[in-house]
């Protein structure tokens, strides 16, 4: 946590103006070698040098130079057309085959070794990817190695939890007479997309359970966060049987269109808007077919009641809304504070805020630092600019100031309906604070509201805690006592109703939605009981199989 001692507003405005460093205060461990020409991309299990054009990656990070700033270009990356995308997907769909595959049909022991080899080789260039994250969204190194760090904790959660599932399955069952061998088995091609804020771990919770029940996949990064891929395509090429892992770059409407309209995509695997996920979901011909496994918008609350402790209440709000700046799809998007404690409550916040160090991705301590969205502070600003037009003030010091790409977090307050920052999701560090006399306003923003991921209740009287629980959970998908909202630990589902959700992730949770249940089963009569016998002693196959995996 900061150092809580308030700074005064100048020296705030100063650590604001000298946010962006000169490139010799850059440290040496995190500088890049150069530029990352990427024109790298794999299909068919062979990494493709392409020739075409490509597309320019800038950094949110500035240089100053004398008295200007300088954007730092970070390289490029192939901007793939519909062929290439055809291709990865025909690729996909030929290592799969209709489920006769190498790779579909593998032993899960032998899957799992395939995504252990990846992981040490994905741990190996640990260093490189994190350096990435830094430079491509800005995100701090602590952060940064965090994502690296839980994502590989994932793999291998993905890993432990498929060998539960496999054991369980490893057995006949006898119901009424019929003998069978229930397992969960692929679905077909996944197409995996991750979001800008976590492009590593969101697109890998959803690629590895998706890869490990058999599944083939063609996965595009997101549209920030792309070079941080390069490192780790030769490792999926060695890793994993020609095929079974493609990538594709580029615009989305250009490479993602086609292979949703061709049909040939089994399960959607998307973090971003729902706006985008309604049009991918509709361009597929036969949406019948196409399982999806979405995480989408939110705009999740905090209810702040009056026996709330106000300093554990500040604590985790604060943690809750400017963590990686905001851009985090569980972030507390907006505070409902009891008129009781509201004024202490944003003296107190705006204190917090004010104390926040400000940088670079790697000065230590640091919380805020440049928005990954080059067009995001000046929306920021239009969403302060319209609640102080409204009526609201900036209650801590430089709030929405802007620096090219930086945005200062704003505390915003008395907010009210009718401002823009009630409805839209800012997706960044302004901090809606409404004041409310009676707990059925919260709950009837909450209920009117078209998302519904998480909510945060901070208070001490178990009586009214526990009225406020009973109908939330109906109306979001966890509900989060004292504490911020927040995905993990990564074994908890992750889902919500309304727009912000489709299908539950977890480590278990995911690996049943990239597969579906199918068995084996046979009336029990002598010949039958003879045929399971031999094929089970005689190991001829790999779904009917008491094989234990130890
Ligand atoms: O952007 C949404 C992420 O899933 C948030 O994960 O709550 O663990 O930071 P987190």
């Amino acid at each position: 946590m900061p150092d809580r001692r308030r700074s005064s507003p100048s020296a705030v405005a100063g650590r604001v103006a000298a946010v962006f460093p000169t490139p010799g205060r850059v440290p040496g461990e995190h500088r890049l070698p150069g530029p990352l020409e990427q024109r790298a991309y794999l299909i068919g299990g062979r990494v493709r040098a392409w020739e075409g054009p490509l597309r320019e990656v800038y950094s949110p990070l500035r240089l100053r130079s004398g008295s200007s700033l300088r954007r730092v270009r970070l390289g490029a990356y192939p901007a793939l057309s519909a062929k290439e995308s055809r291709a990865a997907l025909a690729a996909a769909r030929r290592a799969y085959d209709d489920g006769r595959g190498t790779w579909p049909t593998l032993p899960v022991g032998e899957r799992i070794r395939h995504v252990e080899a990846f992981t040490a080789a994905m741990v190996a260039r640990r260093g490189e990817v994190v350096r990435l994250l830094m430079w491509e969204v800005g995100k701090s190194l602590a952060d940064a190695t965090k994502e690296f760090d839980r994502t590989v904790e994932y793999i291998r959660g993905t890993i432990d939890a498929l060998k539960d599932l496999d054991r369980v399955s490893s057995r006949l069952v006898i119901e009424q007479g019929v003998f069978a061998q229930i397992r969960r088995a692929p679905l077909g091609v996944a197409l995996c997309m991750g979001p800008f804020n976590y492009p590593l771990n969101e697109t890998f919770t959803t690629l590895v359970p998706a890869l490990i029940m058999g599944n083939t996949v063609v996965f595009k990064p997101p549209k920030l966060g792309v070079l941080l891929w390069q490192p780790l395509l030769e490792s999926f090429r060695d890793c994993f049987p020609r095929g079974v892992v493609n990538t594709v770059y580029g615009d989305g409407a250009t490479v993602v269109g086609p292979l949703m309209e061709s049909g040939g995509v089994d399960v959607l695997a998307f973090i971003g808007t729902s706006r985008v996920a309604d049009i991918l979901k509709h361009q597929h011909p036969e949406p019948h077919r196409l399982r999806s496994v979405l995480g989408l918008d939110a705009k999740n609350p905090a209810i702040v009641l009056p026996d709330a402790d106000l300093g554990n209440a500040v604590g985790e709000c604060l943690l809750g809304a400017l963590s990686f700046n905001g851009q985090r799809c569980t972030a507390l998007k907006i505070l409902f504070v009891h008129r009781a404690v509201a004024d202490e409550f944003v003296s107190r916040l705006a204190a917090a805020v004010d104390a926040l160090p400000v940088g670079m991705p790697w000065d230590p301590g640091v919380w805020i630092t440049p928005m990954a969205e080059e067009a995001k502070p000046a929306y920021l600003r239009e969403l302060v600019d319209d609640a102080v037009s409204r009526g609201a003030a900036v209650r801590n010091a430089a709030g929405g100031t802007v620096l090219e790409t930086y945005f200062h977090p704003a505390v915003l307050y008395p907010v009210a309906g009718g401002m823009r920052v009630w409805d839209e999701e800012q997706f960044g560090p302004v901090i809606p604070v409404v004041p409310f006399a009676e707990v059925s306003e919260p709950l009837d923003y909450v209920r009117n509201s078209p998302f519904g991921q998480q909510i945060s209740l901070f208070g001490s009287d178990a009586a009214g805690m526990a009225r406020l629980i009973d109908p939330l959970v109906n109306q979001v998908c966890r509900v989060n006592l004292n504490s911020q909202c927040q995905r993990g630990p990564d074994a908890f589902p992750f889902t919500g109703r309304k727009d912000s959700a489709e299908g539950t992730l977890s480590i278990s949770d995911a690996l049943r939605v990239f597969s579906i249940r199918t068995l084996v089963a046979a009336k029990g009569s002598e010949a039958n009981k003879e045929l399971l016998s031999a094929i089970l002693q005689e190991r001829r196959s790999a779904f009917l199989s008491t094989d234990f995996i130890l």
